[in-house]
């Protein structure tokens, strides 16, 4: 791996020259000087189509970009991944959510153990689990079979299944219903449960951990919830089951191990949804299509494995990433989508980019003195444009946006697709080349609104087109981002896959939450401000 420091290794320095001469140059003129730049610009693989033509590069940026990814180990590193050796440094594991996708018969050794082969048992026991419950062979309590999922988890073990679920509800059981507890907010519950019965719902209790407070505390709710209106602590096995990495911690909180579904610690929480945290997503599409779904994953694995970096997907994405935050300080990427079953689909980015690339020190320990991971954010289009685009039109900041478009709907509904096509297309277009002061005047505006109706360009954008989405086709799109993740970790040298920035706010909701409810006034010992809040609260809890 690199011992050169990221900002004075050769491809860095020649990129920071490099921006310096084109990085002022205007979408409009990289066009005008190179017509054909949008025929070239583009890769396909696993049937998803990246345009990238308007980026505020050239093809020496990205020759110097691919340079800069040589330079920085990432095809030693994405292979050391692929051999499941330990790159999560910090925690001293391997990184292998690769191995979830691999297809039966596969193997790869680690330790002396083929994760491939455990991970086909546990999608075959979670395949049994789910026909049984989709059949209505599984029965509840009194009897009935099962007509209400609920998965209570948090972060990854919630994000993922959430996402997947709105995703590929066109293809989920629709007399089945599926709810999601995430939030200790205790209105999450209340609002998840209010019109079920117990003796027909199924909780899945998901948390890599199980020691999560959020989840812990709401499977403990959920557990009086079902006793209270069954009247028997029996009922328990009957509507839980677990999917978590710790047996002990399922078997004490009173989940029988044998409805236990299991992962391995070399699954990292946002890289988890194609494991056994899937189990809710299996039952509500079924066994067949989560097949289709690993499938995707595994077409984009292979991808990423092996393409040359030039025409690799979520290599190229990871570098205009990087090219953008490095180079013109960009703050965040936006994601949007259009296609409205992918609406929780730039939520689940925010967890998988940045708590994976929100770090401030080198693998090594050392601060950077580089910005690394960009704020994600996104929004099914066209509901954006008619809010926030605004602002990436003609505000000051550069906002670079990746744009998911599919040529076909699953709802087709007169000409409602090719309207919601066309807009994928036209702001592509309008925020790569805006409209110039002369145009703006050409249209008899008047003199005093010209400059409002200017419109900068020069905003770029990556177009994502594939046919229509599929589960097929949301494995290869959340394999995209996951390796692009990979690809921009790997360039600023950071572990992508610890998070121990989420660790000292549970600390000290830990320290607070008994203050919050103490008989007698605590002794605090916080600073000022905190004191002061935890008495405020106290005062207005008693009223
Ligand atoms: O927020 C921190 C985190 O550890 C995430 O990484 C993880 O996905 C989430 O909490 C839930 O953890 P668990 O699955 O162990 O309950």
């Amino acid at each position: 791996m690199p011992t050169v420091p990221l900002r004075d290794r050769a491809s860095w320095k020649a990129l920071e020259q490099h921006h310096t001469d084109i990085g002022g140059r205007h979408l409009r003129e990289l066009f005008a000087k190179d017509p054909d730049r949008g025929e070239r610009m583009c890769a396909e693989a696993t049937g998803l189509y990246l345009d990238y033509s308007k980026n505020r590069v050239t093809d020496e940026t990205l020759r110097l970009l691919v340079e800069l990814a040589r330079e920085s180990g990432l095809e030693q590193r994405r292979d050391m991944m692929f051999r499941g050796e330990p790159i999560n440094t910090s925690e001293h594991r391997p990184v292998l959510h690769v191995a979830l996708r691999m297809p039966e018969g596969a193997s790869l050794v680690v330790d002396g153990a083929d994760v491939v082969a455990e991970v086909h048992d546990v999608l075959n026991r979670m395949t049994a689990f789910a026909r049984q419950v989709r059949s209505g062979q599984w029965k509840g309590y009194t009897g009935k079979p099962i007509k209400n999922i609920v998965n209570v988890g948090i972060g990854g073990s919630d994000l993922g299944p959430v996402m997947a679920y709105e995703a590929l509800r066109h293809y989920s059981r629709r007399d089945l219903g599926f709810r999601f507890i995430s939030n200790v907010d205790p209105t999450d519950f209340a609002e998840a449960t209010h019109d079920l019965f117990a003796d027909e719902t199924l909780f899945i209790v998901c948390s890599k951990t199980f020691g999560t407070l959020e989840t812990l505390t709401n499977a403990h709710s959920a557990r009086d919830w079902v006793i209270g209106q069954l009247g028997d602590e029996s009922a328990v096995s009957h509507h839980f089951v677990a999917v978590s990495t710790n047996a002990a911690r399922v078997a004490e909180f009173g989940i029988d191990p044998a409805n236990m579904f299991g992962f391995w610690d070399w699954v990292g929480g946002r890289y988890s949804m194609d494991s056994a945290v899937g189990l809710s997503t299996m039952i509500a599409i079924g066994p067949e299509h989560f097949g289709e779904l690993l499938e995707g994953f595994h077409e984009m694995d292979e991808h990423f494995r092996t393409a040359p970096l030039d025409a690799n997907l979520p290599v190229l994405l990871g570098l205009l990433t990087v090219w953008y935050v490095n180079f013109f300080g960009a703050q965040t990427i936006g994601v949007m989508p259009y296609e409205q079953y992918l609406t929780r689909f730039p939520a689940y980015l925010q967890q998988l980019t940045m708590e994976s690339n929100g770090k401030h020190v080198s693998r090594d320990g050392r601060v950077v003195d580089y910005d690394t991971g960009p704020v994600y954010w996104g929004e099914p289009g066209t509901n954006g444009q008619h809010s926030f685009y605004q602002l990436i039109h003609q505000g000051t900041r550069l906002i670079p946006l990746d744009l998911i478009g599919f040529a076909k709907s699953l709802n087709p509904l007169r000409d409602h697709h090719d309207l919601l096509s066309a807009n994928v297309f036209a702001q592509a277009q309008a925020l790569a080349f805006g409209r110039t002061e002369e145009e703006v005047r050409a249209e008899g505006t008047a003199p005093d609104v010209v400059p409002h109706r200017v419109m900068q360009g020069n905003h770029p954008t990556n177009v994502l087109l594939a046919e229509r989405l599929t589960p097929h086709r949301l494995g290869t799109l959340v394999a995209l981002y996951e390796h692009s993740v990979f690809t921009q970790g790997t360039i600023w040298g950071i572990d992508s896959f610890d998070q121990w920035g989420v660790e000292l706010g549970k600390v000290l909701a830990g320290q607070i939450a008994p203050e919050l409810t103490a008989d007698t006034e605590p002794e605090l010992a916080h600073d000022s401000s905190t004191n002061r809040l935890i008495r405020h609260y106290r005062r207005l809890r008693k009223n």
